[in-house]
């Protein structure tokens, strides 16, 4: 192998690699993370390619006292049976395939936790850890621009996924969280967001409780065949 064939072979093995191991994470240890560390993931995140370069994101991360602050606030909220205040229309049905990859996940998440079938209290227990931000150190509030429409939050997306392969070259882990969009008024008044500011989602991270049972298992994907069409004539 010629020296640029395998210096392209190690840049895309590095990234499948990113992809491989990130996850969900859904408990943390205690430990913070440094600024330094978190000024890198923000840093590496701000190349993200966005509409008219237009960089719609802006993030809140709240740690120590402003994370508790804020976790016992929505906690309350959440747990009173409030919520459904989105910013952006949540997905109005999961039909078909969507319907059977959101079941094979929570089945997943439930089994792994010894949650039964139906037990809807136990479903909603865990539900309730979003809130919890699931004992992260930190949690970021990311929001856009209300002119930009759905554009501002397709190119915050892109954003929460470079944020996540940063963390994760960094040794963090993260779970992207649009449980907490659902409280999108608590956010604008808790942190005083100008009304032209729309939540898209949160992320909480930190390190990751690699022994904790529910960061054991992870979610499949489909293939490219059942994903893409090429057209050639
Ligand atoms: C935009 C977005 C919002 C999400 N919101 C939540 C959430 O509120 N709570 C949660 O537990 N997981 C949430 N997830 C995590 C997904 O369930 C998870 O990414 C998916 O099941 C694939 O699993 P993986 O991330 O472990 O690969 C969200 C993911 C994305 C991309």
């Amino acid at each position: 192998m010629d020296a640029e064939v395998s210096q392209t072979q190690d840049r895309i093995d590095v990234l499948e690699e990113l992809l491989n191991e990130r996850y969900s994470v859904r408990a943390f240890l205690p430990k913070e993370v440094d600024r330094p560390t978190i000024e890198h993931v923000l840093t590496t995140a701000q190349r993200t390619a966005s509409w008219c370069n237009s960089q719609p994101w802006q993030v809140i991360i709240a740690s120590g006292e402003a994370k508790e602050r804020f976790r016992q606030l929505i906690y309350k909220e959440a747990s009173a049976g409030f919520g459904d205040d989105y910013d952006f229309t949540p997905p109005r049905e999961y039909v078909g395939i969507y319907l059977e990859r959101r079941r094979e996940s929570g089945f997943q998440l439930y089994n792994t936790l010894g949650i039964p079938r139906g037990d809807k209290m136990g479903y909603a227990k865990q539900a309730l850890e979003n809130y919890n931000f699931f004992g992260a150190p930190h949690v970021a509030i990311i929001h856009t621009d209300e002119p930009l429409g759905i554009y501002g939050a397709i190119d915050c997306g892109a954003y929460v996924s470079n944020f996540m392969l940063a963390a994760q070259a960094l040794g963090l882990g993260t779970i992207p969280q649009a449980a907490l969009a659902r409280h999108s008024g608590l956010i604008r008044r808790h942190f005083n967001l100008p009304d032209d500011r729309r939540v898209v989602c949160g992320i909480s991270f930190g390190y990751a409780d690699v022994a904790h049972k529910v960061n054991s298992y992870r979610t499949s994907r489909a293939t490219v065949a059942d994903t893409v069409t090429f057209v050639e004539k």
